[in-house]
């Protein structure tokens, strides 16, 4: 008897007293420790909570307030009844030493939030967001503690692609909401491929007028014999006042854009609406219908004063539009063979003492970094960049596996890590062939939470920082509407948001597990997103050898 009073004091002690994590958080805080300022008597969120922070974060805290009432029905109306009490936001940049970092600290009066910039704001109020309940409250206790966090990676960052499926304004900016919430910084948004054009362009018009839509779309996988197309008018693009709406959205929410417009490969669409700036400019070319369009059909720009010019022009639009330092020109997938056989194509090469087809290529980048740069900005391209000898002032994005990022890091570029195997997000997330329609291969949750984002390698040259960070790619072929979207994101996109933000000494799938069960399935709930359910069962152990 006597041993069962002692073992259950125990438990009341393991449970009440270290208490290192009162909260399931994600992406999981680097530091969260329970206090007992105030006697540990809780702070009580409750309409007459004030938040006061500095005037020049208004939106932010706007946004702050709004984001409460949506979650918990709490309105922050100011009223002035009692008792009071306030949530505090200062900058306080001699103790929060890092960029994007926050420091919360709890009591019965105050909740402190102590920043540098905006971006720690943001991050902290996604974290107070996870320590307020799911439900409609009148008001919310939220114990004492004191959290101090930052993030691992300077960047963290997801793509989606909208030529292959375009969603809607809203979707959009919900999307960005996703990224917000798991405290990621970029989102990557490919807006131009072979099978549509997906932004508005005041000086070529016929890239909206054509390039923006295709005759039929496949159905199914290209290696399906025979392959099946529909006979639907697809397509559509973003005007530029939509942009500039969903810009400012995401500036407000400390989300950075970058915008991807795909040269000189990918070029399908554009070429479609300008035969003249390809290497066939007597050919009537259709946007494309087919996925994968790497050598198959022509999709490359030719090298002409028309296509330099276009490039300029289009660029520079894109700029009026995007604030973003970084542009991302693509680069991927340049099929050389429609270079090699065009005599036009070959006598600029010879005029120009370019080599061969991999140097024309590294031209064209060239060409494009340097007048970005020229306008205050820097490229971003895929790892084919690298194929030739470019100026590391632009920075690689790794699709490939660690060969390409330790080549790229040797070399001296910057690289962000989007491997394959596991950041594509469009790849099955199980190894069961009749789940929802998606590319060949798997990725499962477990292997975007334990994937390493800096190479042995790496590390051991002492190159670590040269990876500044990480992003999942979701290219949306088998992605028609946005429920099929969260699903595929749904839940990796959350492991990737710890993947990228915690040191990797405290990575532990089975605490990262409970955590998202709690906090964040009932989330994907409240949001209206699905989500792939059978995430447990599909881990690294079920990974078939040849995938
Ligand atoms: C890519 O997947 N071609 C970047």
């Amino acid at each position: 008897m006597r041993n069962i009073f002692i073992l259950c004091a125990l438990c009341f002690m393991i449970t009440r007293l270290p208490a290192q994590y009162p909260y399931a958080i994600i992406p999981e805080p680097a530091s969260m420790i329970k206090t007992r300022f105030d006697g540990g008597n809780p702070f009580i969120l409750r309409s007459s909570t004030r938040i006061k922070a500095p005037e020049k974060y208004a939106e932010q805290t706007t946004y702050f307030s709004e984001s409460i009432t949506t979650q918990t029905g709490i309105a922050l109306n100011g009223a002035l009844t009692l008792p009071r009490n306030f949530i505090i936001v200062t900058e306080a940049p001699e103790k929060i030493t890092m960029p994007e970092m926050y420091k919360i600290t709890t009591s019965q009066e105050i909740l402190r939030i102590e920043i540098r910039d905006k971006r720690g704001y943001i991050n902290a109020i996604q974290t107070v967001l996870q320590l307020l309940p799911l439900e409609k409250v009148s008001t919310a206790e939220i114990e004492t503690i004191e959290i101090t966090d930052y993030p691992r990676f300077s960047y963290r960052g997801m793509h989606l692609d909208v030529v292959r499926h375009i969603f809607p304004v809203n979707y959009i900016k919900k999307y960005i909401d996703y990224l917000t919430f798991h405290k990621f910084n970029t989102f990557h948004w490919h807006l131009t491929d072979d099978q549509g054009w997906r932004i508005e362009m005041k000086n070529y018009p016929k890239l909206n007028t054509i390039g923006s839509f295709r005759n039929a779309t496949l159905i199914g996988h290209f290696k399906d014999i025979p392959a099946k197309y529909d006979s639907t008018r697809y397509g559509g693009y973003y005007t530029r006042a939509e942009i500039a709406d969903i810009v400012a959205y995401a500036n407000v929410r400390g989300i950075t854009i970058i915008p991807e417009i795909d040269i000189p490969g990918h070029s399908r669409a554009a070429i479609a609406a300008y035969p003249e700036l390809s290497t066939n400019p007597d050919t009537t070319w259709q946007v494309a219908t087919t996925w994968g369009m790497y050598n198959r059909q022509n999709n490359v720009l030719a090298p002409k004063p028309a296509t330099f010019t276009f490039l300029e022009t289009v660029f520079s639009e894109l700029m009026e539009l995007f604030p973003s330092t970084y542009i991302h020109i693509g680069g991927d997938e340049c099929s050389k063979m429609w270079w090699k056989q065009d005599s036009k194509t070959q006598a600029f090469m010879r005029e120009n003492n370019i080599k061969d087809e991999t140097a024309l290529q590294t031209y064209f980048i060239e060409y494009i970094a340097n007048f970005l740069q020229k306008n205050n900005r820097i490229a971003i391209g895929w790892h084919e960049i690298n194929e030739g000898d470019i100026d590391t002032a632009t920075i690689v994005m790794n699709w490939g596996t660690e060969k390409q990022a330790i080549e790229a890091a040797k070399k001296g570029f910057r690289v962000i890590q989007t491997p394959g195997k596991p950041f594509y997000f469009d790849h099955y997330q199980s190894a069961d062939l009749s789940d929802s329609l998606a590319i060949h291969g798997y990725n499962s949750l477990e292997a975007v939470y334990n994937f390493e984002p800096i190479p042995n390698a790496i590390s051991m040259a002492g190159l670590g920082d040269k990876i500044v960070g990480g992003q999942a790619n979701v290219w949306t072929e088998y992605m028609g509407n946005e429920k099929k979207v969260d699903y595929m994101i749904f839940p990796r996109m959350t492991a990737l948001s710890e993947t990228l933000w915690i040191n990797p000494t405290k990575k532990s799938y089975t605490h990262f597990l409970k955590r998202l069960e709690k906090q964040m399935i009932p989330r994907y709930q409240f949001w209206n997103s699905s989500y792939f359910p059978k995430y447990k069962q599909w881990g690294i152990a079920q990974t078939p050898a040849n995938k």
